[in-house]
């Protein structure tokens, strides 16, 4: 067997790739899907519950499954660069593929709420960052304006190739589990990603959705193949409160959250979402900010998983949702952690201060304190 070289070489017959296609990789994907036993054994019920660490892509987030698809396609056509409105994440993907491709990139960015990590990767990665002094609506209203500004490809998720590569998330946890699960939870912003795995878990098992992830969906999703497992779990969308679209029926005008990778408050991708969550009989909730990071601060102390706090809300939501006799007892959960923790280190050393002894370099003392927290 030949080594993995990323998501396109691997689900090839099911992407709209040609034959003798630049591929544009960074060998993303084959991300791990974590047990958190010693979560699932603290919520009872008899659940199993898997965690798909998207933040051990090669840009620490989920957004490069999309980004190689997008920027391939974007060579593909001649595209001389990319552009992006962004919270962060995208920006670092698209910044990271452009470098691979030898192509420009330009990202927008809102101003001051963007994690240090994510602005150091598309910084060094050499895009072009333009922060704005509005939010990451207002970068996607202005992207959306430059479509005709040049050769430049939008590599945001309304770009249909983005979500062509972000299903493939959806193909590996059922081949890791030999099985769909039975409740998918996952983080929301501009729904695109919910979108995509719903498309995933779809083609898998045969079924058409009733909104594809794509107008020329058909041509691609092998919806008419034998399935490959025989259900499709019930997909769980988790918004932070202060930036839940889903939740008040329509947009929100001023979006605020510590989670700033979901500071979103107007989706590109609604109906899309909503089709996921109806189809496979779903729901969408809301936590808070307090819930979010107490979420990213559990994860990290009992299981040693790092994620970014948007990250932490699909865990969250699952946890309260379990409690609550919404997830089924005896149930497979998978939760997408989106990004990684060190995206942004200001958040997680600003809610674990106090923790760091400060100690005279003398062993005695040294010794002293380790002993009194034995
Ligand atoms: N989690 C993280 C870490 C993200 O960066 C994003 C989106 C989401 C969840 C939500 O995914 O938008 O598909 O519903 N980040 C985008 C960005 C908006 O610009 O990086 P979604």
């Amino acid at each position: 067997m030949s080594h993995y070289l990323g998501l396109i070489e691997r689900y090839r017959d099911r992407l709209p790739v040609t034959p003798g296609m630049r591929i544009i990789s960074l060998v993303e994907g084959d991300t791990p899907l974590v047990p958190l036993d010693n979560l699932a054994r603290a919520a009872g019920h008899d659940v199993k519950i898997y965690a798909k660490f998207e933040g051990l892509n090669p840009t620490g987030s989920f957004k490069d499954r999309g980004m190689t698809m997008a920027v391939t396609q974007a060579v593909h056509e001649g595209t001389q660069a990319v552009i992006c409105a962004s919270t962060g994440n995208t920006s670092a993907s698209a910044a990271a593929y452009a470098a691979r491709a030898g192509i420009r990139s330009f990202v927008l960015i809102p101003d001051g709420k963007i994690a240090l990590g994510k602005l150091a990767q598309a910084m060094i990665q050499g895009a072009v960052v333009i922060q704005i002094q509005g939010n990451f609506d207002d970068g996607m209203r202005i992207v959306k304006d430059m479509a005709d500004a040049g050769p430049l490809a939008i590599v945001n998720s309304i770009n249909p190739y983005r979500l062509q590569g972000q299903k493939t998330a959806a193909f590996e946890i059922v081949d890791a589990l030999g099985r769909a699960p039975d409740y998918h939870c996952i983080p929301v912003g501009n729904a695109g990603n919910i979108s995509a795995y719903w498309t995933g878990f779809s083609e898998y098992a045969g079924v058409r959705p009733a909104t594809a992830a794509c107008a020329w969906c058909d041509d691609v999703c092998r919806f008419e193949r034998p399935a490959v497992c025989a259900s499709r779990p019930v997909m769980v969308g988790y918004q932070a409160a202060g930036a839940a679209p889903f939740l008040r029926g329509g947009p929100v005008a001023d979006p605020e959250t510590v989670a700033t990778a979901i500071r979103i408050g107007n989706p590109q991708s609604w109906d899309l979402a909503w089709a996921a969550v109806r189809e496979s009989g779903g729901w969408f909730a809301e936590l808070t900010d307090e819930e979010i990071l107490a979420t990213q601060k559990l994860l990290a102390e009992r299981e040693g998983v790092f994620c970014e706090p948007a990250s932490a809300i699909s865990v969250g939501g699952m946890l309260r949702d379990i409690e609550a006799g919404r997830i089924k007892s005896g149930s497979v959960i998978t939760c997408t952690l989106t990004g990684h923790g060190l995206k942004d280190p200001d958040t997680a050393i600003r809610q674990s201060q106090g923790q760091v002894l400060q100690i005279r370099a003398e062993s005695d003392l040294v010794k002293r304190a380790i002993l009194d927290r034995l």
